[in-house]
């Protein structure tokens, strides 16, 4: 399930390639729980449920919880703040940036304009909602929790510029 068109096309022919056999939807993760019932071994995501607000990512982990035996999710640890011009977090986060996007060589502008800008420094907007909805793992953690996984485990498993990425993997409750 993948709501971009050409991201989807794009893992779809992967898997042809492969040779793997799949069912592919192009909706929301949202728009996917509206409409579908069903079991699932396992549900992973990565680096996309933190596009969504507190509401929807509740509902969305419910229904998997309800709907999945194990689940696997991969996403930052984006430590929280009241004020995101708090000058302590202010300053990391450019020294972050600016430490990301030289390692991007030749496709810099193009991860600047189509990436950082509204994604990340969306968090700087005072106009418009923000794009993404990053949380701490802590949160994550505690939202598993409340919509009813448990067996939670946690592990570190890559360093980004922008933050370390944790898996966190919890059992479902079908
Ligand atoms: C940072 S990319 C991660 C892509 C890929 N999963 C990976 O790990 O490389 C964020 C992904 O979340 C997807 N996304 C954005 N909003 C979404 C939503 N409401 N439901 C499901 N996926 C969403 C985007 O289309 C994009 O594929």
């Amino acid at each position: 399930m993948e709501p971009s068109a050409a991201l989807l096309s794009e893992t779809t022919a992967g898997l042809e390639r492969l040779g793997v056999v799949h069912e592919s939807w192009q909706v929301t993760a949202q728009e996917f729980v509206a409409a579908h019932a069903g079991r699932w071994d396992v549900v992973q995501s990565s680096f996309a449920l933190q596009s969504l607000c507190e509401a929807d990512k509740r509902e969305v982990l419910s229904w998997i919880c309800g709907h999945a035996s194990r689940f696997v999710l991969v996403e930052f640890d984006v430590p929280e703040v009241d004020d995101v011009w708090d000058p302590v977090w202010f300053a990391d986060c450019v020294a972050r940036l600016e430490r990301g996007l030289r390692e991007y060589g030749a496709d810099r502008d193009l991860v600047g304009v189509g990436f950082v800008l509204p994604v990340v420094l969306g968090k700087f907007s005072a106009t418009s909602p923000p794009a993404n909805h990053e949380v701490s793992i802590a949160r994550w953690r505690e939202l598993l929790g409340e919509t009813g996984f448990g067996g939670i485990r946690v592990r570190r498993v890559a360093d980004y510029w922008w933050r370390p990425a944790y898996a966190v993997e919890a059992i479902g409750s079908s």
